[in-house]
């Protein structure tokens, strides 16, 4: 198969792209550069630097290349930002995604596999959380990835089109041989931003909020490692090719840590006593967010490997160890 990855120089878009190499498959990689790397873009991947929004551009990659199936990372992903910009994310995420439809549907091109989020349920009715659970986002980032999918929806009721839209959840880890990882600016992530102390980027951990309804007093996240995550979305190339029927999945273990076991794990993972100080909450961050991956597991026959927080913890270590400075290795 041909796979267009917009957004493969991400952190996610680029692992997935790694996967599909791996696995074979021919991988045409686009991406604007704007949060991406251009060293993480796998050697035997073809790259074309671009943008979501320039529709001459989309069409001549349709044109040039005879693409099976699109994925699509390229968005803005910064929650407090969202806040602070909602249109930036309305017209990036939701925006450039319909020039993206538009270019789709020109060009004959009528299967896409989706990089959605947990941040479309906001604050969960139930845990673990199901696909068909209540989706009512907190924030805007979230509100522009669930019209997304609504906007894929009404798409493939109309034309000759379907998706499957991948609902992460907490995105951790590294590739096991440690050439590509997390590289966020800023950085917001709590597992990248725990590892800057023994990297001696920072001299302690802030703790958001300890009086959550949690038997530790700290948020509950479900984290789940890239690399599984890349594997759900080659299950999700496979079923769209074998003509399964447009659909969510939420994709995490369906094992929910706090903050203070993720820091405690980070110390034993490193060596390293990683200080922590209790900070005031995060606006908007749920108690608990853990996934049902029930449905991804029986539909798509996803089995996430990683299921030990101390391996996921310890490739994202891997990573960090050998690349402090990220992709701007040495600068
Ligand atoms: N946290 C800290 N200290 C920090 C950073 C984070 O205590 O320095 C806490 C947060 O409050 C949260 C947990 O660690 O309880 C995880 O925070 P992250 O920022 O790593 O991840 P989020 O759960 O906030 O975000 C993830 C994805 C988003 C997505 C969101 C859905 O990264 O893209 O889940 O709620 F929108």
């Amino acid at each position: 198969m041909s796979i267009l990855v917009l957004g493969g120089a991400g952190y996610i878009g680029s692992h997935t792209a790694l996967e599909l190499v791996r696995a074979g498959e021919s991988v045409i990689i686009a991406d604007n550069l704007s949060t991406g790397h251009i060293e993480a873009v796998p050697e035997k991947a073809k790259f074309y630097e671009g943008d979501l929004h320039d529709r001459a551009f989309l069409d001549s990659i349709f044109k040039n290349e005879a693409i099976d199936a699109v994925i699509h990372f390229a968005a803005y992903s910064l929650v407090g930002e969202s806040v602070t910009d909602p249109l930036k994310y309305y017209g990036n995420n939701l925006c450039g995604t319909k020039n993206l439809l538009d270019s789709m549907l020109a060009n004959n091109v009528g299967n896409i596999v989706f990089s959605s989020t947990a941040a479309t349920y906001g604050e969960p009715e139930n845990i673990p959380i199901l696909e068909t659970d209540l989706t009512l986002p907190k924030n805007p980032y979230g509100e522009t990835k669930l019209a997304i999918e609504k906007m894929f929806y009404w798409t493939s009721k109309a034309h000759n089109f379907r998706y499957v839209s991948l609902r992460y959840f907490n995105a951790c880890g590294a590739d096991k041989s440690g050439s590509i990882g997390e590289a966020h600016s800023p950085e917001t992530h709590l597992i990248p931003l725990i590892l800057q102390v023994p990297n001696g980027k920072r001299e302690s951990v802030s703790i958001f909020g300890t009086d959550y309804d949690t038997p530790d007093g700290t948020c509950i996240r479900d984290y789940i490692h890239v690399t599984d995550l890349a594997q759900a979305h080659m299950l999700a190339l496979e079923y769209l090719k074998n003509g399964g029927k447009s659909s969510v999945f939420n994709l995490g273990n369906g094992i929910g840590y706090s903050v203070r076991e993720v820091i405690e794990t980070a110390r034993k993972v490193t060596g390293h006593p990683i200080p922590a100080v209790e900070a005031p909450k995060r606006d908007g961050d749920p108690a608990r967010l853990v996934a049902s991956s029930v449905k991804a597991r029986e539909v798509l026959g996803w089995k996430p490997r990683y299921d030990s927080l101390e391996e996921i913890i310890s490739d994202a270590w891997n990573w960090h160890r050998s690349h402090p400075n990220g992709f701007a290795e040495n600068k």
